[in-house]
């Protein structure tokens, strides 16, 4: 298809084309946000001090007992000598670059895992891009890998199962540009981006000899498409609100969608998020009644004919016809790559909103939480702890068991306070007199089993609609909440929080000391810390770890260290740790004007805050899933050369080179060893 599309992509804010914008979040950053709740707390609804300087002196006690602030150490407190590499983080960082290429550091290898179209199941056909099928894509690695799962099934991690994401298809990537009309796809193309989207189950081998990682043929082969069935569990399964024309239980949906991130979780499955849901429906304009009307409206599912016009061949995608379909959707789902013929699960306790992914932390009393975030600009930050208690092991009996906690327990909202004059925050970035953005919060409850705590909702209202229901309790409106994940090593939470470019604009939210810039750009890694360190507490203190951009700017903070010695980030959006409990991020869409990568950050001691940028990937791409081990780093590249208009002049030729079109892929990154065999990761 000619160029001449390119005006039906709006322009945004914000680093990313607008095909990326248009496929991935539906311009969700191009349109007014879904939030328009009137729930500004800060400074307004919190002003209770005394509390909260109780709970700072609770925070003192486990300093005393030597956890929070002997972790803290932040730069004014290093000493004055070089410092040196934090374990796991000794290598030369690489240089912001345009490059079609990964480009990792000196000393280091690589080598692409899998990419769209290999084969997942047996008896996958060869990919062939000019004449795809959806039985084909089907039995083949879907499009745009996000979120990576490795679950290591012996001690070494030489044996693993690989569960990937597939977030979403950019059709006039898809597909040769002859053979796809936007405004009249095919059915058998509708049907190939079905099979596309979902997630891939792999077997894969580490080499131990050669370095990386590769896939083995295996039983465990498995995809999981749009036509795939899900079990709906949980205090909403069988609501009201989730049946439609082809499922009167409201217990069973046909596929996942948009899956971003997500987390393994300690019992051996994956949980997944379901994130940007809303472009995949059409008509939702029709509904008149006003209180539906505004449940869709809040979660901003689309109105007239979506991009992709999936609803000409199945009604679910069209609202007017199952004003219920978008409701089955928004879940964090969970998949267990250990038994290919398991039916995955939707949990409905843990809320219905643009899960960027879901990760679990095992409470002081041994239940489990699992902290999730709302990636849209003014979202926010939610947390579910179980009533049950965690049985250790990863046996299927353990799997069934643990995977049943998540079904009963309470949904809460974050509610964030600085500690710092409002005055003081003044929308420029400038620290506060304490040099720090930081502060207190809590966690406010929404919902527990049959039991709502939001007046005018009922408990299935909280669980269905949960974004109206956080509205109404002065829940912080958050930059853009993506990936959060719990520390292994020193048991606080990261968030990443991408950047909010409506921050402090007219008529929307202004800047507070959690998301203290009007604007923002360029995101912040927020840290956090529950009370007494237990994930089941009600209170915590936070900070901002970084605040990202350009260190030459007077609006960044790379966590007190100096700032002429660190690599620039921009726009964080997933991340994970190493088993030292370095925190690796990736980016979205970077602001700096340079491609995406991936970075580490020490956490702790003298080098807290100093990123350095581990690997950067190709022109057009985001840096997903990343997933750090001892011995390779693996990737996610999603969207190559998704900045071209169309598949018909590619930007980008990565990973197959010459005239090759791009293909979404999974790559592996190891240290070059002694005598030629691979190294540790960060290890000099
Ligand atoms: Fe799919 Fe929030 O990024
Ligand atoms: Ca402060
Ligand atoms: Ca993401």
């Amino acid at each position: 298809m000619p160029d001449r599309l390119l005006p039906l992509f709006p322009a945004h804010p914000g680093g990313r084309s607008p095909i990326t914008c248009e496929y991935r979040c539906g311009n969700a950053c191009a349109h007014p946000e879904p939030n328009e709740s009137g729930n500004e707390y800060f400074g307004d609804v919190v002003k209770d001090i005394s509390r909260r300087r109780v709970f700072k002196a609770g925070a003192v006690m486990v300093a005393a007992a030597g956890g929070f602030a002997a972790l803290t150490g932040t730069a004014a407190a290093a000493p004055a000598s070089k410092p040196r590499p934090a374990p796991g983080t000794d290598f030369d960082p690489v240089p912001p670059n345009k490059l079609d290429a990964v480009t990792i550091p000196d000393g280091y290898a690589q080598r692409v895992v899998i990419r769209w179209g290999d084969p997942v199941v047996p008896g996958a056909p060869k990919f062939d891009f000019t004449q795809q099928t959806a039985a084909a894509q089907a039995k083949q690695f879907g499009y745009n890998n996000d979120f990576v799962g490795l679950i290591p099934q012996d001690a070494l991690g030489l044996d693993n199962l690989l569960v990937v994401n597939h977030e979403y298809t950019a059709e006039v990537h898809l597909f040769p540009a002859d053979q796809y009309d936007p405004a009249n796809p095919t059915e058998e193309q509708v049907k190939i981006a079905w099979a596309a989207h979902g997630l891939s189950v792999l077997q894969a081998r580490r080499d131990p000899i050669h370095g990386g990682l590769e896939i083995v043929p295996s039983r465990f082969g498995r995809r999981i498409t749009l036509d795939t069935v899900f079990e709906v569990r949980g205090p909403a399964a069988g609501s009201k609100y989730l049946k439609t024309s082809a499922d009167p239980t409201g217990r069973k949906v046909h596929g996942t969608q948009n899956n971003c991130s997500g987390g393994v979780t300690p019992w051996g499955t994956v949980l997944s998020g379901e994130e940007n849901i809303h472009q995949y429906f059409a008509n939702s304009e029709k509904v008149t009644d006003p209180v539906e009307a505004a449940r869709l409206k809040r979660y901003a599912i689309g109105t007239g004919a979506s991009t992709r016009k999936w609803e000409r061949f199945d009604k679910r995608w069209d609202v007017a016809q199952e004003p219920n379909e978008p409701n089955r959707f928004g879940w964090v789902v969970e998949i267990d790559p250990n038994d290919p013929h398991s039916t995955p699960i939707k949990h409905t306790a843990l809320g219905r909103l643009k899960h960027e992914g879901s990760n679990i932390k095992i409470t002081a009393d041994g239940r489990v939480a699992a902290y999730t975030g709302d990636d849209e600009r003014f979202e926010y930050i939610y947390k579910f702890v179980s009533n049950g208690r965690y049985k250790p092991g990863k046996s299927a009996h353990a799997r069934r068991h643990n995977s049943a906690l998540l079904d009963d327990g309470t949904l809460y909202v974050a509610r964030f306070t600085g500690d710092s004059p409002a005055a003081e925050i003044d929308g420029t970035g400038k620290l506060p007199s304490d040099n720090e953005f930081d502060g207190t919060g809590e966690w406010i409850p929404l919902a527990s089993g049959n039991k709502s705590f939001v007046d005018g909702l009922t408990a299935e209202e909280v669980y269905v609609f949960t974004r109206q229901a956080a509205d109404k309790v002065a829940a912080t409106k958050m930059d853009r909440p993506e990936d959060i994940e719990p520390n292994p090593v020193n048991g606080r939470i990261y968030a990443a929080l991408t950047n909010n470019s409506d921050r402090g604009a007219a008529g929307k939210a202004g800047v507070d000391e959690v998301n203290p810039r009007v604007a923002n750009k360029n995101g912040q890694i927020l840290e956090w810390e529950e009370h007494r360190g237990d994930a089941a507490s009600t209170k915590f203190s936070w900070r901002l770890l970084l605040v990202c951009g350009d260190p030459a700017a007077a609006d960044t903070y790379y966590g007190g260290f100096d700032k002429t010695k660190v690599s620039p980030i921009s726009c964080p959006d997933n991340v994970t740790f190493d088993r030292h409990g370095n925190l690796w991020i990736s980016t979205d869409g970077n602001a700096l004007g340079v491609n995406d990568g991936l970075f580490s950050v020490p956490v702790t001691g003298p080098e807290r805050g100093h990123v350095k940028q581990f690997l950067s990937v190709p022109v057009g791409a985001e840096t997903c899933g990343p997933n750090v081990t001892d011995h390779v780093v693996l990737v996610a590249v999603q969207h190559p050369g998704e900045n071209a208009a169309s598949s018909a002049n590619p930007t980008s030729h990565w990973p197959d080179g010459g005239t090759a079109q791009p293909r979404p892929s999974l790559v592996s990154v190891w240290k070059k060893g002694r005598f030629g065999r691979p190294g540790r990761i960060g290890e000099r």
